[in-house]
């Protein structure tokens, strides 16, 4: 499938499927707000576990927290968010749309990576077996041009918005003769700052009311929480604290689906070290987190670091992982070398000390903090998007089959009566009763089975039972797998072992 046709086809299945739904709908939603549904809500909340176990459950110096939404004012002063959480936006004259200024620069940049990669397919195919990728890459003239061109762009973007220089922000979008990608005209305003937290109010009356803002990362209420957790876990550096929960952001470029929203979920975890070992657990983590991610069977090549030019306010060191989204490599999750910002920052502003006594160096200090930051709504699309695939059949027919990976599948299995007589309804429901104490199962009678399995196949159901005559003689079943449509005679209780085997966190986690 094209990548715009797939794109199309991620979101129509999302709806079809009820997985995503536009939020208030029948009031025509609203903009880059969505809800999950039956089926999207029990594949997010298996990726939210899968991460959790990952971090928290597996790792002894990690432990989790659940802090709220809400959060007094002050920390967004502390934070750096009230003065810096801004976007550059530019307008242009004739469309009247809103762009953010360094994604129309990134995306000029993506396009001259298109580039290379469609010289690197032609000498693929040129070469053959003997083609050298990386040399290629590195000795191609025009793929080298368009590297070196890329790289010089971002690092003076980087440079420019570091500096608070809009000006030059807008002098490179003219000199790319950047157009607008909806009315091709060149026609822009000046570049300006907008900030994105969502502001609201605590408190009865209009006089007295406190004003607020809806958490834009969940990172803050780790920090204001370090001493509590740090003191009643009595944690030991280096320690780690993790928690998910929703953000909220006032997105100007809304788009692309669940990729940007304006409500998402964070999985943050901020890992507290002594100062001065801050690269070696920034490469840990690095190493840890991509290692999680290929766990997930999406594909090694999926994935690539991206390292920050523009460093965040907080950052002595920052890279993205970046997954091959149907729309092209973009950031799935973040991970930061956080220096003793925040922790130093609430102490001035709280006036109360956020300190560690170190029992091997035998002093106080404020600990540096290394953070892995994932957004699980992109995660749910990368999986989602990775997974939905239409396929050929050897007979010349076509299914539409989701490989979700079988640990974080909505649905373990589906248990199919072969007909809705003969005593085979009750048989499933039986072995239905026994199976949802262990993991989550459906159970379908509508239809010719043939049906019932591309329904399954289109839920990334991995695995089916069906129920048929030879099991009122032999209390045998077929198993039938999604991914290769093969079929075994299996007893209950071994196709109960296999699938647990198969859909186990243990099965999938180990290898990390
Ligand atoms: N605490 C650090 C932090 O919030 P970030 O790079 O702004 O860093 C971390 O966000 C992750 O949150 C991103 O990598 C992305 O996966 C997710 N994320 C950020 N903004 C998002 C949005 N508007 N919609 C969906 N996910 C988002």
């Amino acid at each position: 499938m094209a990548d715009q046709d797939l794109f199309k086809k991620v979101l129509s299945h999302a709806k079809e499927y009820g997985f995503v739904f536009p939020s208030s709908e029948i009031y025509d939603g609203l903009s880059a707000v969505y809800d999950y549904g039956q089926q999207g809500v029990a594949l997010k909340k298996n990726l939210r576990e899968y991460w959790w176990k990952a971090m928290v459950q597996l790792n002894e110096n990690i432990v989790g927290l659940d802090a709220a939404i809400l959060m007094h004012p002050t920390t967004w002063k502390a934070s750096g968010h009230v003065d810096a959480f801004n976007d550059p936006l530019i307008d242009n004259k004739d469309s009247k749309k809103r762009y953010r200024a360094d994604v129309l620069v990134e995306d000029y940049v993506g396009k001259l990576d298109t580039k290379i990669e469609k010289e690197v397919k032609k000498a693929a195919k040129r070469f053959g077996d003997a083609f050298d990728k990386a040399q290629f890459l590195n000795t191609n003239p025009r793929g080298v041009g368009y590297k070196e061109k890329g790289a010089a762009i971002l690092k003076r973007l980087g440079k420019s918005l570091e500096n608070e220089d809009l000006a030059d922000v807008k002098s490179l979008i003219e000199e790319l003769e950047i157009a607008c990608p909806l009315s091709g005209s060149k026609n822009w305003t000046e570049v300006k700052q907008f900030n994105l937290m969502f502001g609201t109010k605590l408190g009865a009356s209009a006089e007295s009311a406190t004003e607020l803002y809806l958490r834009p990362e969940t990172a803050q209420g780790i920090f204001v929480n370090f001493l509590n957790v740090q003191k009643t876990g009595r944690m030991k550096l280096p320690f780690g604290i993790a928690q998910t929960g929703k953000a909220f952001r006032n997105e100007i470029v809304a788009r692309q689906f669940i990729f940007r929203m304006r409500e998402f979920e964070q999985m943050e975890m901020q890992f507290f070290i002594p100062p001065g070992t801050q690269k070696e657990w920034y490469a840990h983590w690095k190493e840890t987190r991509l290692k999680w991610h290929h766990s997930l069977g999406l594909g090694a090549e999926n994935y690539r670091f991206h390292d920050h030019e523009k460093l965040a306010h907080y950052a002595d060191a920052a890279c993205d992982i970046e997954f091959r989204f149907p729309f092209g490599f973009k950031e799935l999750e973040g991970i930061h070398s956080r220096t003793d910002f925040d922790l130093s920052s609430h102490e001035e502003f709280s006036g109360k000390k956020l300190q560690y006594f170190d029992p091997e160096r035998q002093e106080n200090y404020v600990p540096y903090v290394l953070e892995t930051s994932i957004g699980l709504d992109r995660l749910f699309l990368a999986v989602f998007s990775n997974a939905l695939q239409e396929e050929t059949l050897e007979d010349g027919s076509s299914r539409t089959v989701l490989r979700l990976p079988a640990v974080v599948a909505p649905t373990k299995v589906a248990v199919l009566p072969l007909v809705k007589k003969d005593g085979l309804p009750a048989i499933a429901k039986d072995i239905v009763n026994d199976l949802k104490w262990d993991m989550a199962v459906a159970y379908d009678e509508k239809d010719a089975v043939g049906r019932r399995y591309r329904r399954q196949d289109a839920l990334g159901t991995p695995f089916c039972i069906t129920v048929d005559h030879q099991t009122l003689e032999d209390q045998t079943v077929t198993l039938r797998h999604r991914d290769t449509m093969a079929q075994e005679r299996l007893s209950i209780a071994e196709a109960k072992a296999k699938i647990s085997e198969a859909t186990a966190f243990q099965t999938w986690l180990k290898g990390i």
